[in-house]
């Protein structure tokens, strides 16, 4: 109801206008009484991924809290985990704006941030700052764009480093459109090399801390067949603890009639739907019960969380569709995940 009105009031204005203004909303009232706008009790249906206790299927995906700013809120709203970030090790300011458009007909985004962030330092004192309760933070982590991709690996080991002892799980990404050149990192000799070294930093970084923070590989949706297998092959010799299925598109299918589909940048949202959950199938087929799944994009309900599910995931998590249906999204799929479990 409340967020009806809100999203009635959000949509006139421009998509990262009505994105500053609802985090701010959210940030400000997370923790008084003004939380009952959004807060909501949500079954508890846990589940094991990669080692960890989540307290239901349903997360936050990367890039909404890319700062951490907001973790309490999105806890209230009763999502089983957040994912904070992509953070850089450098703050930056992202692409120049406009660069995020609405495609509401087809319950669709177009985005080009960039990874603006205020740098991984800013997002480690928010998390520690933060008081979530049993929802899991992960981190989504990546390079800077002045760092030159033969570097980019040094971005990562250095956010790795800086995040473990705050995060339940850390999430590779490199597999934004939105950086130049960073999804090469997908591919042979460029992409063993980089999970070998951040396996080779987190079984150091374990023995520092005491504890193990899985780490999980987030991929585009982008991919052939042979590279999806190449991908998978690469994560199991590297003892990856995860994968994310998937980041936003290059394809414009199904939105090719609407205005803003020229603009530069990635798709999202119930056209990505499909292509998502074959991917997320693909993996499956190649990866079997060796490596979990987490399976993201165009998730619209509760019965295409399930689809996601059934193609192999083990969680999901929603971006676009949070937008078009609000917190009561967390609830339906959550809701479905429970009546599926009892069948
Ligand atoms: C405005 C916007 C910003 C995003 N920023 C990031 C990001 O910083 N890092 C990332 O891994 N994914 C980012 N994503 C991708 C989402 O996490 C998700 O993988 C993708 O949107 C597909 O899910 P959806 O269809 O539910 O939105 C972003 C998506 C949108 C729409």
């Amino acid at each position: 109801m409340f967020y009806c009105l809100a999203q009635k009031v959000l949509f006139q204005t421009q998509p990262e206008l009505a994105h500053n203004l609802a985090m701010t909303g959210i940030r400000w009232t997370a923790n008084t009484p003004l939380d009952r706008l959004y807060r909501q009790d949500v079954a508890s249906a846990p589940v094991e991924f990669m080692g960890i206790q989540f307290p239901n299927p349903v997360g936050l995906a990367a890039g909404m809290d890319k700062d951490g700013e907001a973790i309490n809120g999105f806890a209230a709203m009763g999502f089983g985990h957040v994912e904070v970030g992509t953070v850089t090790p450098r703050p930056q300011p992202g692409n120049e704006k406009p660069r995020s458009f609405r495609l509401k007909p087809a319950r669709a985004i177009i985005n080009r941030m960039g990874f603006n962030n205020k740098g991984v330092d800013n997002l480690v004192a928010n998390i520690k700052a933060a008081n979530p309760g049993n929802c899991v933070i992960g981190v989504n982590i990546g390079k800077n764009k002045d760092t030159p991709l033969e570097q980019g690996k040094e971005d990562y080991l250095f956010c790795m480093e800086r995040v473990y002892e705050v995060a339940g799980y850390i999430t590779v990404n490199i597999s934004s459109p939105n950086t130049p050149g960073l999804r090469s990192l997908q591919y042979g000799e460029m992409l063993d090399d980089l999970l070998s070294s951040l396996k080779a930093k987190q079984a150091e970084l374990a023995e520092q801390h005491g504890k193990y923070v899985p780490v999980a590989l987030k991929v585009a949706p982008d991919l052939s067949d042979e590279e999806i297998a190449a991908v998978c092959d690469s994560l199991l010799r590297n003892r990856f603890d995860g994968v994310i299925a998937t980041n936003t598109t290059l394809s414009r299918e199904g939105v090719e009639d609407l205005p803003e589909h020229s603009e530069a940048g990635g798709l999202s949202g119930v056209p990505l739907r499909e292509r998502a959950t074959e991917v997320v199938r693909k993996l499956h087929q190649n990866l079997g019960d060796r490596l979990p799944i987490l399976g993201c994009g165009g998730i619209d309900s509760g019965a295409d969380a399930m689809e996601k599910i059934k193609a192999g995931a083990k969680m999901v998590q929603i971006y676009t569709g949070f937008i078009y249906n609000g917190p009561a999204l967390i609830k339906s799929i959550t809701d479905a995940y429970l009546s599926q479990k009892k069948q």
